[in-house]
């Protein structure tokens, strides 16, 4: 049965963050290294897209404690938990999907996000990564850590999976559904030049599951 984003995470709430970090491999692997790759100077300006309870945060603020970061997500309780869990730090939390939330433009100096994007098409990527390029200062980058498809037939797969469960449970179009349809990671590097980001490195690998740091480049 197909369950709406944002009541899937809070439906698990409870056992969310154990469950992340013992039954995906290499959690415990990817999260510290995502947060080292942000910036860790002064009251650096951070995006978090699909934040959650901010596992990534967990592992970020120790390294960066006067951080600002704004994050964004669907679930009302996981954004709840996440503001509980760092009430003394600078956090701008807005519930919202992170395909309508506006941005402001060259407020950030990185954004991030982990494990959240994997539901997602490239033809719904790349407007949001072209908002997510202006919001970047110049200099400033995108480090995406999240898991991918292993070959073009396993995402096409993906994709027709979800369609079918759509047209048998009548799902509205439109809805964000929990399921996940993960991209390659050469279609999520075309999506990331086809937003205008200059150079996408893959930083770290485990599995399926791959950081890729974008970068805006110098001002054009
Ligand atoms: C697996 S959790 C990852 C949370 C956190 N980044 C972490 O790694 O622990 C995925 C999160 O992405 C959020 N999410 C999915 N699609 C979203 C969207 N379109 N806009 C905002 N949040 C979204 C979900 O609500 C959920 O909290």
């Amino acid at each position: 049965m197909l369950e709406q984003m944002g009541d899937f995470f809070d439906r698990r709430l409870e056992i969310y963050e154990e469950h992340q970090l013992t039954a995906i491999d290499s959690a415990g692997e990817f999260y510290p290294f995502t947060a080292r790759c942000l910036p860790q100077k002064p009251e650096a300006e951070i995006l978090d897209l699909g934040c959650g309870t901010g596992l990534e945060l967990n592992f970020y603020f120790p390294l960066a404690p006067t951080a600002r970061v704004t994050g964004i997500d669907l679930a009302e309780g996981m954004l709840a938990a996440l503001q509980q869990k760092f009430s003394d730090k600078a956090l701008r939390l807005i519930r919202g999907s992170y395909f309508d939330v506006p941005f402001e433009r060259d407020r950030y100096d990185a954004a991030v996000s982990v494990e959240s994007l994997h539901h997602f098409t490239q033809e719904e990527k790349i407007p949001l990564y072209r908002k997510l390029y202006d919001a970047l200062r110049e200099g400033g980058y995108f480090v995406l850590t999240d898991y991918f498809a292993r070959s073009d037939e396993e995402e096409t797969l993906c994709r027709e999976e979800l369609r079918r469960l759509m047209a048998e449970e009548s799902a509205e179009a439109g809805e964000l559904y929990h399921y996940d349809t993960p991209l390659t990671v050469e279609h999520e590097i075309e999506a990331l030049h086809a937003a205008g980001f200059k150079r996408v490195e893959i930083l770290g690998r485990w599995g399926a599951t791959c950081t890729l740091r974008a970068d805006k480049g110098p001002g054009e």
